[in-house]
């Protein structure tokens, strides 16, 4: 089937990608220059695992997906045309949906008729029928262009549809392969089985699995959730905001495993037996950071005060979440007492493990902190390093290549993202290349014990 994607991030990307390497003709438009000459030329524009191997394996099949600026070309060109543009978030908690506008009102302008519209964007509820309008603003102004040249204007059909999206960068690929199921939000039953139709081979697992990226034993058919759109849309927001509200949970009860001397590893270890909690989610530590959770919870706050509801849960989980970074900044004057001076190095920029994604990230806030202190603050990370700086210009942070360089000379050294390389470090040798002694464990990945028999004087998170 052929497909558009609009917005070549890591949404459109993982997604254009996967449809292509399951067999579908799939075109990709950005306004994005450089990121659309680069994927021409087989260049990968964000770190994701497997997905340079993934567009290779399209080539292979002959099934590159084809990558243009040119909106007619791409928006043209689809049955199926995915919008999956950045919805970031505004100083007011709201999304800003001038990319999705635009977005929309040129797919009105090159929609072959009859196509099927569909938002992987996260959008606030209600932005199914907005797209729709959209759309039709788009229609006009092609009709009004087309008025000047023809006399004769057509009617255009089209449907707009809701389809969520819940990767994970870092495991995109294997989350868009193998997800846990496939929302499909449309009001018109024909359209959602078209959609469902697209989706059959992923649906059915119907094709072979990639070498570098298996399919899980005992991993069977996905399923498929046919819903209206609010309550498609509605699914991401509730995802979200659960799962940043279970690791907010974790991180209360480790503030108060520390006042009371319990460990919230263990707390956590004993509830997550249950199976009606489960143990994902659960790591206490300086809190959730990224592109979604702290978007998506703002925006479904907005939402429910827009009808005059007060969502206290939703507000209180982003409290607890940010207030985790100024628990780092409290456990350093703890300990250092003064900060003014004093060498902190961070290990991880990221907001978390096997992405360069920044935004959101604690290491930030933590470093901007730290900075304003008059702390002299140093960073390592595997891959983040060169997005913070082109990022970041003028930021008061220096960067080094690894662990054992940032090590020389620190006051204290916070574990900020939890790549497995800093896991799998000679803290004897880190340790002996500090000037003191202090390890705040923002992720809790080490163990307390084993830290302070080696001379360090561990601080983890609700680990008292
Ligand atoms: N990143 C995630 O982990 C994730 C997961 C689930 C859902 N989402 C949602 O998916 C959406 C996309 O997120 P992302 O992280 O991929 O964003 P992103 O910022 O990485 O990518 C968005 C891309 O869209 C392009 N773009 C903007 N306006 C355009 C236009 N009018 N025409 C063509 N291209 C345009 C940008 O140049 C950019 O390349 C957001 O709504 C986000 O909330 C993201």
């Amino acid at each position: 089937m052929r497909v558009s994607v609009i917005g070549t991030g890591y949404v459109g990307l993982v997604t254009a990608t996967c449809f292509a390497f399951l067999g579908h003709d799939v075109a990709c438009l950005d306004i994005n220059e450089k990121r659309i000459e680069d994927l021409k030329q087989g260049k990968v524009p964000i770190y994701e695992p497997h997905l340079e191997e993934l567009l290779i394996a399209c080539k292979a099949k002959n099934k590159y997906p084809i990558f243009s600026t040119d909106a007619k070309e791409v928006i043209s060109h689809g049955e199926f045309i995915f919008i999956a543009v950045g919805t970031p978030p505004q100083a007011n908690g709201e999304p800003n949906l001038e990319y999705l506008k635009s977005a929309a009102e040129t797919i009105g302008q090159y929609m072959q008729d009859g196509a099927i519209v569909i938002n992987k964007s996260t959008v606030p509820v209600g932005s199914g029928n907005w797209v729709a309008m959209l759309v039709e603003n788009g229609i006009a102004l092609r009709a009004s262009d087309a008025s000047k040249h023809t006399s004769t204007l057509t009617k255009l059909n089209f449907s707009v549809a809701s389809n969520p999206e819940f990767l994970r960068e870092g495991s995109a690929i294997a989350d868009t392969l193998y997800p846990d199921r496939i929302v499909v939000g449309s009001d018109n039953q024909e359209v959602a089985n078209k959609l469902k139709g697209l989706y059959r081979v992923l649906s059915e697992q119907e094709f072979v699995a990639p070498d570098f990226c298996p399919r899980l034993e005992n991993f069977g058919k996905v399923e498929v959730i046919s819903t209206d759109i609010t309550s498609a849309e509605m699914i991401k927001y509730s995802a979200n905001a659960f799962l940043a509200c279970k690791i907010s949970f974790a991180n209360q009860m480790a503030n108060i495993c520390d006042l009371v001397g319990a460990d919230v590893l263990e707390v956590m270890k004993g509830i997550g037996s249950d199976e009606r909690i489960g143990h994902r989610f659960l790591n206490a530590g300086i809190g959730w950071g990224g592109s979604c959770f702290g978007k998506d919870v703002d925006a479904l706050i907005k939402i429910a005060e827009e009808y005059n509801y007060n969502p206290e849960m939703l507000k209180a989980t982003k409290k607890i979440n940010y207030a985790q970074r100024d628990l780092v900044i409290k456990r350093l004057q703890e300990h250092l007492k003064i900060i003014k001076g004093k060498k902190i190095g961070l290990l991880g920029i990221a907001f978390k493990p096997n992405t360069d994604d920044l935004r959101d990230a604690p290491a930030l806030d933590i470093a901007a902190a730290l900075i304003k202190l008059g702390a002299r603050v140093v960073a390592t990370d595997p891959i983040a390093i060169e997005n913070c700086k082109v990022q970041n210009p003028g930021f008061e942070l220096s960067y080094v290549n690894n662990a054992s360089e940032l090590a020389e000379g620190l006051d204290a050294l916070i574990l900020v993202t939890e790549w497995q390389e800093y896991l799998d470090l000679d803290m004897k040798d880190i340790l002996s290349r500090m000037n003191g002694n202090l390890f705040i464990d923002g992720r809790n990945q080490y163990s307390p014990s084993k830290m302070r028999e080696l001379g360090f004087t561990y601080i983890g998170m609700g680990r008292a």
